[in-house]
């Protein structure tokens, strides 16, 4: 019987199963972690209006995602070196987007090539681009994604240089790994992890390499701007995403450029340390780029209530990352499965709470102010 019963459990039970620079990896967040934590307490902070005696017994929690029905109420961000909480890791994110029709986020620095995991999972998967700085590779990585046939691109651009995550640099975090004193002591108090990495080979940038050359996690990405998304935007045919956006003007600007969908996020809070909650951010948003836009939404959502709060903000779909990565680090492939079983039995429970039966009737109105 599986011990994971909500995102808390997932997160206490990877703890004492992750080598600390992993754990680090995945939990941290810039500066002092204060945005991260914000980003959960105001997605608490915000209350419910139950409604009562309006029979809701036929319930569903799939959305519509760019034409297609997502089976669950929430997709897979992306993120890289997904294979470092677990070695199949990227395998098992696939398998579920595919078994539920949702997207799955592939990261440029992801522990998988890309090419394998839109394979796994049976056409699901969105590729998710960092401007490498230099157009000719970033190019080259798009036509890639479009050859092996994505038509979700999504652009993320509030990485123009990579956070400073203290954790991070505390434990020595690097790609590859850096073997010190302190990274072994980690691995050997870690022994389960550490025999299946050495098992099945240790995590690597699998999108690089040969003639992709190498990618540096760290590098800046200062130089994309504007023009660059315009050049995106006239080459991808597909439907182009705009991940990372908290601001009401930008959001405007890139809704009047043709880009398909904006996705508001913090990063998870791993970026800028004293940015606002992306709850709020989302609000705005809405409330300035009208009802109809496609506004998707992470960072923070932690339970199927944080859900259904993101949708009554104004999310056309949401998505979710650390979490997934603690429930595979925690039971593996039945740890994933069970946490989104739960995160999908909870958004229905709350649905049922607010006296409505499909996530389209989520409404602002059920937020209490
Ligand atoms: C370990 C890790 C790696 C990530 N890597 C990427 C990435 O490669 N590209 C990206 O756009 N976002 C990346 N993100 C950000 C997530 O997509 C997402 O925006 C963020 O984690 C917020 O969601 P959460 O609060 O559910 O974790 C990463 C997040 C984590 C935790």
């Amino acid at each position: 019987m599986s011990s994971i019963h909500t995102c808390v459990d997932a997160r206490r039970l990877a703890q004492k199963r992750l080598p600390w620079l992993v754990f680090d990896y995945i939990d941290g967040a810039a500066g002092e972690g204060f945005g991260e934590r914000l980003n959960r307490e105001r997605l608490r902070a915000i209350r419910l209006q139950p409604r009562v005696l309006n029979n809701v017994e036929h319930r569903s929690v799939s959305v519509d995602v760019f034409g297609d029905t997502a089976r669950l109420p929430f997709g897979i961000s992306p993120m890289g070196m997904c294979n470092l909480s677990s070695p199949h890791a990227d395998k098992w994110l696939a398998q579920l987007a595919a078994r539920h029709a949702i997207p799955v986020g592939v990261s440029t620095a992801a522990s998988t090539s890309l090419e394998d995991m839109i394979r796994m999972a049976e056409g699901h998967a969105w590729f998710q681009l960092y401007f490498s700085g230099n157009e000719e590779s970033s190019n080259a990585l798009i036509k890639r994604a479009d050859d092996a046939g994505y038509k979700t691109l999504v652009m993320t651009v509030d990485v123009p240089e990579v956070g400073r995550r203290p954790r991070e640099l505390r434990r020595g975090f690097k790609m590859p790994f850096k073997m010190g004193p302190s990274q072994l002591v980690d691995f050997a108090l870690h022994p389960r992890w550490s025999i299946n990495t050495l098992r099945y080979g240790k995590p690597e940038l699998a999108n690089f390499g040969g003639q992709f050359g190498a990618f540096e996690r760290t590098a800046s990405r200062a130089g994309a701007d504007w023009s660059l998304l315009a050049k995106i935007r006239d080459s991808w045919q597909g439907n182009l995403v705009v991940k990372g956006v908290l601001s009401v003007p930008d959001a405007l600007k890139m809704k009047s450029m043709g880009i398909d969908a904006v996705q508001v996020s913090s990063h998870g809070g791993r970026q800028l340390d004293s940015g606002p909650p992306a709850i709020d951010c989302l609000a705005r948003i809405r409330d300035a780029i009208g009802p109809e836009y496609p506004l998707f939404f992470d960072s923070g959502l932690r339970s199927g209530e944080d859900i259904v709060k993101a949708y009554a903000t104004g999310a056309s779909y949401v998505f979710m990352a650390r979490p997934l990565l603690f429930a595979m680090a925690a039971e593996g492939r039945a740890g994933l499965d069970q946490l989104s079983d739960v995160l999908s039995q909870e958004t229905s429970i709350a649905l049922a709470q607010l006296g409505v039966c499909s996530i389209t009737d989520v409404v602002r109105d059920m937020l209490v102010e």
